[in-house]
């Protein structure tokens, strides 16, 4: 990354009046959680419509919780990272209005942010897939401990699913559409860490420079959008970001 497209981003930052950010899995990588699509991505390992689709929950939803359960202390346990905490900052300085992420790991509001839009749920709740009835974490570490899989639901006694969205489901509507209304009305969108080829979640980008926002882009390898983008960072997002929000300082203690 140069000094000149540091400087450049710094510029955009400070000057627009509604900036949103987009993350996906790329961002917590340095948090220990392995992202889906990278050189050593989850699903270069396993067959994600094996694990992450509502089909694969729905024919053994004993095997799919035991499953779960097993890589749940990764993301649990995991640590907000620079990347995280760099967001956090520009939030706090009034110059981040919104972070929509991909993410269910939850580390954008362990690391402090405020407005997160989890367009693919989180993994702090579960929801009976039979009265929509929702359960705390509490709930479900309890039937863990007591190794009733899959938990059922303490209002019908339905079987409960982990509130992140699975391949072939909807995404929670209500938080989509404020995705995509703060993706149409910011004036700068910084996209990192996601490779930006799973849909509807890939076309915010779009819906942003459409109606005349500019577009950062940070992110380890290329992404479709890339030829879209005002400035894009091939580069390590915990390193970038904190480089970036120390010209942000700069360039405000100038002005
Ligand atoms: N810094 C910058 N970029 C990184 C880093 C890092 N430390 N680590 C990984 N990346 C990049 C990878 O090169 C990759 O292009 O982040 C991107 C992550 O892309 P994906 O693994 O496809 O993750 P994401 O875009 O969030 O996937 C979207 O797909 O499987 C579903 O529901 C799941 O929310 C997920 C969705």
């Amino acid at each position: 990354m140069s000094e000149k497209q540091i400087q450049e981003a710094a510029r955009l930052i400070v000057d627009s009046p509604s900036t949103v950010a987009l993350t996906g899995a790329g961002i917590s990588t340095e948090s220990g959680i392995p992202d889906f699509r990278g050189p050593d991505g989850l699903w270069t390992k396993v067959d994600p419509m094996k694990f992450a689709s509502v089909d694969a929950f729905l024919s053994d939803p004993k095997a799919w919780w035991e499953t779960a359960v097993q890589i749940a202390p990764t993301l649990l346990d995991a640590k907000p990272n620079a990347a995280h905490k760099g967001l956090a900052k520009l939030e706090k300085m009034g110059l981040l209005q919104c972070i929509i992420t991909q993410n269910v790991d939850g580390l954008h509001q362990r690391s402090g942010s405020q407005h997160v839009l989890e367009v693919h749920g989180n993994l702090v709740n579960a929801v009976c897939i039979v009265c929509n009835d929702r359960v705390g974490r509490q709930y479900i570490e309890r039937k863990i401990k007591k190794k009733q899989l899959p938990p059922t639901c303490p209002t019908c006694g339905g079987i409960l699913k982990l509130d992140a969205v699975l391949f072939g489901e909807a995404l929670p509507q209500d938080v989509y559409r404020q995705a995509v209304t703060v993706a149409g009305n910011c004036r700068l969108m910084i996209v990192v860490g996601s490779s930006l080829t799973v849909y509807p979640a890939a076309s915010l980008p779009s819906i942003a420079t459409q109606t005349g926002a500019r577009l950062i882009i940070v992110n380890q390898e290329q992404t479709p959008f890339d030829a879209e983008a005002d400035l894009v960072f091939h580069s390590i997002a915990g390193a970038t970001l904190t480089t970036i929000v120390e010209a942000v300082h700069a360039l405000r203690g100038k002005r």
